[in-house]
This record gives C-alpha cells, sequence and structure tokens, in this order.
C-alpha cells in the first residue's frame, strides 16, 4: 500500500514531464506517448498516452475517447482523478500542440526528403559456353526505402531469370538493393536496368555497356596500380641514393 501511495504522489509530480522514465527503489514508472497518423493532412491523429508501473499499463489517455481510461483497481481511481484534473485539458491540447505542431515541422525535414539512388551496373558472370551472363544492377545509398527495379531488353521490360534483393537498411537511414539479370547475350541488344524511386519523377535509365567487360576493366587496373607502384618504388631509391651520396660528400671521415 505504501508503495502505491508513493507511486501516486511520484506520477503527479511527474504530470508536465512528456515522456520519462524514473524508478523508484527499481520500481518503473514509465510515461510513453505516440502520435498515431495515417493521412498526410493529419486529420486522422490519434494521441496516445500510456502510464506503465514496470510492465503493467494501469492507466492511458485516448485523444478519440478523449480521456483517460484505466485498468485495474488503482488505474480506474488514478484515471477517474486525472479525468477531473486540468491535466486532462491539457492532454486533450496534445493532438494539436503536441502532435500535429511536431509532427508538421518534423514532416518537412524527415518525411518529404528523398535521395537519389546512385546506381551501378556490372558483371558479375561473364557468359562462356552455354552459360548465359549475370548482370547486377544496384542501387545505393537512397530514400525513402521504396523502390522499384527492373530490367530492359531493347526498351522492353524482362521479367524471367531477374532475382531481387529487398531493401536493405544501411542503418543511417538510407537503403540499398540489388537486382541480378541472368541473359544470354545477342549482338546489337541494348540491355538496361531501370530504376522507378520518389526522388526522380521520371524512371531512371542506365544502359550496360558491354565494350569494356569488367575482366578487361580488373586487368587495366591491376597493370595501372603495378606501374604507380615501380615509379614510387623507383623514386625512393633515387631519393635513397642522392642522400647517401650526398652524405659521403659532405661528411668525410
Ligand atoms: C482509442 O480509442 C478508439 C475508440 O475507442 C479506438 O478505436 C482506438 O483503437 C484506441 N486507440 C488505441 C491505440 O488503443
Ligand atoms: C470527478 O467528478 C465527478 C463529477 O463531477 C464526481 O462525481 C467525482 O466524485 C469526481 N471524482 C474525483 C476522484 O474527484
Amino acid at each position: 500500500m505504501s508503495l502505491l501511495k508513493h507511486l501516486s504522489c511520484h506520477l503527479i509530480f511527474t504530470l508536465p514531464v512528456f515522456i520519462g522514465a524514473e524508478s523508484v527503489n527499481e520500481y518503473y514508472t514509465t510515461r510513453w506517448a505516440r502520435c498515431i497518423y495515417s493521412s498526410p493532412d493529419l486529420s486522422d491523429m490519434e494521441y496516445i498516452d500510456s502510464y506503465y508501473f514496470n510492465k503493467y499499463l494501469f492507466t492511458e489517455f485516448n485523444s478519440t475517447l478523449g480521456r483517460f481510461v484505466g485498468f485495474g483497481e488503482y488505474g480506474m481511481k488514478n484515471a477517474e482523478l486525472w479525468n477531473n484534473s486540468t491535466f486532462l485539458q491539457r492532454e486533450r491540447a496534445n493532438v494539436d500542440a503536441g502532435c500535429r505542431f511536431n509532427i508538421r515541422t518534423k514532416e518537412t525535414a524527415v518525411r518529404f526528403k528523398t535521395l537519389k539512388p546512385k546506381v551501378i551496373l556490372s558483371l558479375v558472370k561473364q557468359a562462356g559456353g552455354r552459360h548465359p551472363s549475370v548482370l547486377m544492377c544496384s542501387a545505393y545509398e537512397f530514400y525513402p526505402q521504396h523502390i522499384k527495379v527492373s530490367w530492359l531488353r531493347d526498351g522492353k521490360l524482362m521479367t524471367s531469370e531477374v532475382t531481387a534483393t529487398m531493401e536493405m537498411a544501411n542503418g543511417d537511414w538510407c537503403y540499398q538493393i540489388h537486382s541480378e539479370l541472368e541473359y544470354t547475350p545477342k549482338s546489337g541488344e541494348k540491355i538496361s536496368c531501370m530504376v522507378e524511386h520518389a526522388s526522380s519523377t521520371q524512371p531512371m535509365i542506365y544502359d550496360w555497356d558491354p565494350s569494356i567487360p569488367e575482366s578487361e576493366n580488373n586487368k587495366i587496373a591491376i597493370g595501372a596500380s603495378g606501374l604507380v607502384l615501380g615509379i614510387i618504388t623507383a623514386a625512393a631509391g633515387l631519393v635513397y641514393y642522392k642522400k647517401k651520396l650526398a652524405g659521403r660528400i659532405l661528411v668525410p671521415n
């Protein structure tokens, strides 16, 4: 009983706190306030403010009902008390002052922001013998999550032999997705990856350029880095040699 008295005082003290969790001798009272809506004009906004003792929900404000509802003996008494207090008016006002006001400012910052995907087309497996080619279309760092990646052969949608991953969260609000196409190359045809996303009003089309296969690109890259490494080694050797030579002349024994 003394615990409940303590709890009751404690709750009255924490009323002005919007969301809070505090421990009372290892017991927890938690307040969880949330704004729930789906309509873009926020007309269906519902404000729910729940009060927990440990994991037990004892009183909840629901803006659709316009009052507190209690659970259990203590929760019901508490709800009656709060329904008679000025706290009820403040909770009713929170649908506008808390939810709608905050969401309007946050929506412009988050909800309507888009980030255009960075799209990379690559050859995963080159056609050889009876094996078809596998192309991969990867879209990186886009927001929001919803995206559509498809493949075109000479401008016509290809449906078979396509495998795609789900959108994957990067953990920084951005997403990535990968789609693979298995196809048998024919000369003169054009393969493209089409990306449809909220960041662009038009579908974004990326053509695959088969003129330099990936393996050739790799060979060029390896050759180039070998050349750079060679030049650095030669330059370092030359500097070392010159320093040694200079040292001998300037400091004779
Ligand atoms: C709030 O109350 C309304 C009306 O009873 C109900 O339809 C809705 O589900 C309640 N919301 C929550 C989150 O319990
Ligand atoms: C709340 O108000 C009602 C009606 O005005 C009253 O009957 C009731 O006793 C009040 N309850 C508390 C806990 O003050």
